[in-house]
């Protein structure tokens, strides 16, 4: 008898496995794509229809279709097994121990909770007030209560915690699920949400990962309360309707992202049902990854309030620094102040304003020039650099010199002033370079050396937030060592969330080892260097800070030269024996390409200036 995984295996493609994440391009009798894991502009990720297998040539990372899935959902063996065995119509045959780890433990209980707040909307007395709440205040019919599971949570301390007690789950297992709050003392606890309209959070694959919980009182301290961090809910990558939104997000080819649940739900009523939320969160980089797998077309319509527009501003940066392509879906002023109050009021006009939503950029330059006089010297210079800004942060030069003549024209300044105004921008940030022993150019880069580096650059991220802002603004992830890629991204992460004002360990590192303790030796490190930074004055700093960052770069560059060389001499010894026609064009156009790469990579090594 074969085992689940052979089964699970013989009955699924990974070709096809793969590409429910992302499209992959056929190269040959393989498959090519950018690879997840790693950033990177031209693919290295290839995988093997035949072998059924994968391999990043870039990272170094491989392995089968279970690898794959543990790997992009950040997830274990267990979980991974499940999910492909659904996918494969494969029936688990036993409940191995190993298959209940605590992730799916905590996933039954919140099935069970969500069935069990579902019940007490339709059955109890208490219910009827929220289930009326619903209906009659928020317009929602009986069905789309069912379909996005909502249901009402007792006003008592104890109801669900006895519940799922009554159910076999340990108390330490209903304490690790967030829905319930630990006493002082950590054995004891109460229940979380209490009179409250419950609001399942689902992951991508139905699973309950957590709930949102709105109260009914107009004085309620805290309107939504939401489950903390737990083994299955990490705030940061929760989507909200992304599980019922992604077969039209797939095919309207966009999404439309919104401040609150309450919009999704509405806004999918109104029509408009390729929509998700990033609830309780600035949208942070990995929520527009998780999107990035469906589509590269955001639409962002936030509230109407003064928040609402700072968060677009910031969602947008995230957005555009991802290289999508962003749209933004203007509410107009006075009607409504948020999508589902304005589905209620006018459903049509909600579909059209996202049909007709215009770019960004374009939606900035209507911003920022609604109070534009054109005598107003001081007015222009601002707002001149405000847009300027904006438009430094696109990333295709074609955009942005669309952008400069648009700006000339509207403010009628000459385009060569305004370049001379983002020029001086730049030098402000980036002093001229000088000559260090660290940037001369060397054959071959050390990992110690390049590990000192990483370590130099993040204590500087750490010593000060420009510093990190700075860093963040110009570094390749690609070019930090792998051992220094994950600190990193947590600090980014902290400097992302500190700019949405959200509530932060005080120092980053703390904030680091929490996320993630297997960091804690580096964290460390990075703590201690900090000290012997402290001493340099801000340009000598930023000096330094860019001379690392080129190091990095140049690095990067060479040991992509290296490999390119070996897959060089490698074409060219099957050539030698290549014995088709065909398969010597092959080979020919593949030398032209990785010739061609190599050009270009000694370009980017001699552009960058010492
Ligand atoms: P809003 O205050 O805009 O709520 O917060 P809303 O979605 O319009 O809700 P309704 O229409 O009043 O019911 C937007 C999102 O921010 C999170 C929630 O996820 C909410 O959907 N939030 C808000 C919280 O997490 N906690 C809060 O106290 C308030
Ligand atoms: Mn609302």
């Amino acid at each position: 008898m074969p085992t689940n995984v052979e089964e699970i295996k013989s009955r699924l493609d990974i070709v096809d496995v793969i590409q429910e994440y992302f499209p992959l391009k056929q190269a040959g009798v393989n498959f090519k794509a950018n690879c997840p894991f790693h950033q990177e502009k031209t693919p290295s990720f290839m995988v093997s229809r035949e072998r059924q297998m994968w391999h990043c040539f870039g990272c170094n990372e491989g392995g089968d279709m279970f690898e794959f899935i543990k790997k992009i959902e950040n997830i274990d063996f267990p979980e991974a097994l499940k999910i492909l065995a659904a996918k494969a119509g494969v029936e688990l045959r036993r409940e191995d121990p190993k298959t209940t780890s605590m992730r799916t433990r905590i996933m039954n209980m919140n099935e069970l909770a969500a069935d069990w707040f579902a019940a007490e909307l339709v059955s109890s007395t208490a219910g009827a007030k929220a289930k009326d709440y619903l209906q009659k205040t928020r317009g929602l019919a009986d069905e789309l209560i069912k379909y996005w599971q909502l249901g009402y949570a007792l006003d008592s301390w104890d109801a669900l915690g006895e519940h799922l007690r009554s159910r076999g789950f340990t108390k330490e297992e209903i304490i690790q699920s967030g829905l319930v709050v630990p006493k002082s003392g950590g054995y004891e606890y109460y229940d979380r949400f209490r009179d409250r309209i419950m609001f399942p959070i689902v992951d991508h694959h139905g699973n309950i990962v957590g709930f949102t919980g709105r109260t009914m009182k107009a004085d309620e301290q805290a309107k939504y309360v939401n489950t903390p961090q737990t083994a299955v809910y990490n705030k940061s990558e929760v989507i909200f309707g992304l599980y019922q939104a992604k077969q039209f997000i797939k095919e309207q080819n966009s999404v439309v992202i919104v401040e609150g649940n309450m919009d999704v739900i509405g806004s999918a009523k109104g029509g408009v049902k390729n929509v998700v939320a990033v609830s309780g969160t600035a949208l942070t980089v990995e929520q527009i990854r998780i999107l990035q797998r469906y589509t590269n077309n955001i639409i962002f319509s936030f509230d109407t309030d003064t928040a609402g527009v700072r968060a677009a501003e910031r969602a947008i940066a995230i957005a555009w620094a991802a290289e999508a392509n962003v749209r933004v879906a203007v509410i107009p002023h006075g009607l409504a102040k948020d999508p589902d109050e304005l589905v209620q009021k006018d459903p049509a006009l909600w579909q059209k304003l996202v049909a007709a939503a215009p770019l960004a950029m374009d939606y900035f330059f209507a911003l920022h020039l609604t109070d534009y006089q054109p005598d107003n010297i001081e007015r222009k210079k601002i707002i001149a650099k405000n847009l300027l800004n904006l438009i430094l942060k696109l990333e295709s030069p074609i955009e942005q010199d669309f952008y400069l003549k648009k700006l000339s024209q509207e403010l009628n300044i000459n385009e060569a002033s305004l370049r001379a105004v983002i020029h001086k921008t730049r030098n402000s940030v980036a002093p001229p370079k000088t000559t260090s022993a660290l940037s001369s150019p060397r054959q071959d880069i050390s990992l110690n050396k390049k590990s000192a580096v990483a370590n130099r650059l993040l204590s500087f991220m750490l010593l000060d937030r420009d510093y990190a802002v700075y860093v963040s603004e110009h570094l390749v992830p690609e070019s930090l060592p792998q051992d220094w890629l994950p600190v990193y991204k947590l600090l980014v992460i902290y400097y992302t969330k500190q700019a949405s004002n959200e509530s932060l360990p005080h120092n980053p590192v703390d904030f680091i080892i929490a996320a993630d303790p297997s960091l804690t030796n580096a964290a460390n490190s990075l703590i201690i260097k900090k000290e012997e930074l402290r001493v340099l004055s801000y340009a000598e700093a930023v000096r330094e800070i860019q001379q690392h960052l080129d190091y990095l770069k140049k690095s990067l560059a060479q040991s992509k030269q290296t490999s390119l060389k070996e897959e060089l001499r490698q074409a060219e010894r099957a050539l030698a024996l290549a014995a088709s026609a065909e398969e010597q064009d092959a080979l020919h156009s593949e030398i032209e390409t990785i010739l061609r790469r190599l050009n270009e990579l000694s370009a980017e090594l001699k552009d960058t200036d010492f």
